[in-house]
Order: C-alpha cells, then sequence, then structure tokens
C-alpha cells in the first residue's frame, strides 16, 4: 500500500514538474503527523493542510530568504499574483501575512492540490478565482523564502 503511495508520488512529481526546486533546505524539526488530512483541519484549521506544522519567524527579517523569495516571485509567481491588493489570476499578495498564519500560506505553497481539494478557506479563494493555482514543485524551504519575502513585502523589518 505504502509503495504504491510512494510510486504514485513519484509519478505525480516527474510527470508535472516543470523545473526544481531551488531551496533543498530540510526542515527536519517538522513533527511527523500520524493524523489525516481531515484531522488536521479540524485540530487547527489556520495551518492548512501539509507537512508545515510550525514557523518559527525572526525578526529582523532573514535577509538571505527575502533575496532568494524575491528571484522566486519573479519567476514563478508574479504571472498571477502582484504584490498590492489588486487580484490577477490570484489574489494580490499585500497583507497575506497578516490575515493567515504562516504554516497556512507554506502548506499552499507546497501543497496546493490538497488545499484545494479539503481546505476550506483555499477552498473560499478558488471560488473567487475560478480557476486552480499550478503545483509549482516548491520544496519546503522555498516556500519558507517566499514567506520571508511576502513579510518584507507587508511592511515587516
Ligand atoms: C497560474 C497562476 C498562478 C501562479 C503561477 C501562482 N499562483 Fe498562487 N494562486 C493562484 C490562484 C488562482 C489562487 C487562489 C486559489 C485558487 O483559486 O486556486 C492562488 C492562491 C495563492 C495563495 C493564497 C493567497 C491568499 O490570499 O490567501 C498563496 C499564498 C499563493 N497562491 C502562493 C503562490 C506562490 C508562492 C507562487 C509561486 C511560487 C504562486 N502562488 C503561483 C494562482 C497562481
Amino acid at each position: 500500500m505504502r509503495l504504491i503511495a510512494i510510486a504514485a508520488l513519484g509519478f505525480f512529481i516527474f510527470s508535472c514538474a516543470p523545473d526544481k526546486p531551488q531551496n533543498q533546505e530540510d526542515f527536519p524539526d517538522q513533527p511527523k503527523s500520524t493524523k489525516s488530512a481531515v484531522e488536521d483541519v479540524i485540530n487547527d484549521p489556520t495551518k492548512g493542510i501539509g507537512a508545515v506544522k510550525s514557523v518559527t519567524l525572526n525578526s529582523p527579517l532573514e535577509q538571505d530568504r527575502v533575496k532568494r523569495g524575491l528571484a522566486i516571485y519573479e519567476m514563478k509567481c508574479s504571472a498571477c499574483h502582484k504584490l498590492d491588493d489588486k487580484r490577477v489570476v490570484g489574489p494580490g499578495w499585500k497583507d497575506v501575512t497578516k490575515n493567515r498564519k504562516p504554516e497556512w500560506i507554506m502548506n499552499m505553497i507546497t501543497n496546493v492540490d490538497v488545499m484545494l481539494e479539503k481546505d476550506p478557506e483555499a477552498q473560499k479563494l478558488l471560488e473567487l478565482c475560478l480557476m486552480r493555482m499550478p503545483n509549482q514543485n516548491m520544496s519546503i524551504g522555498d516556500a519558507r523564502d517566499v514567506l520571508e519575502f511576502m513579510r518584507q513585502n507587508d511592511g515587516e523589518k
């Protein structure tokens, strides 16, 4: 059963991966969840569904991450997301870090297919935008970098 799941995941990753994740950094401190996705939502709906269970934010901002996050944004996200509050294809990113938990944002970035299927907040966005955000093949490290860039965009220092 588990082998099939891994094989399916592998196929999925290779079949629709446009390009490799940039930041291969591990996040080994993520507790292994034994719960199902549905239980995740019931336990803490504000954190979304996926591998990211807890994120530590530092102040001041980590400038290396901001720089990498900006580069990823320009390459993979800017076609659909603007940095102000205007929706283009997807919602503008202004204040996204104030309205959502960091865990939710990173799960949305790294686990978008499941989020759109099961997370109530992601589904509300889908109803609004009428288009599914494509899987951008982002590692957790990439997502953390983009999150740092979003924090800067929201005025954090
Ligand atoms: C082809 C268009 C497209 C691209 C490219 C895209 N997105 Fe999205 N994104 C969307 C749409 C549309 C939504 C709203 C949910 C839905 O309808 O799927 C969304 C939603 C989001 C949200 C939730 C926003 C909120 O207001 O809560 C985040 C975070 C996000 N995207 C991050 C990213 C990141 C990071 C990238 C680049 C690595 C990216 N997206 C690339 C279309 C896109």
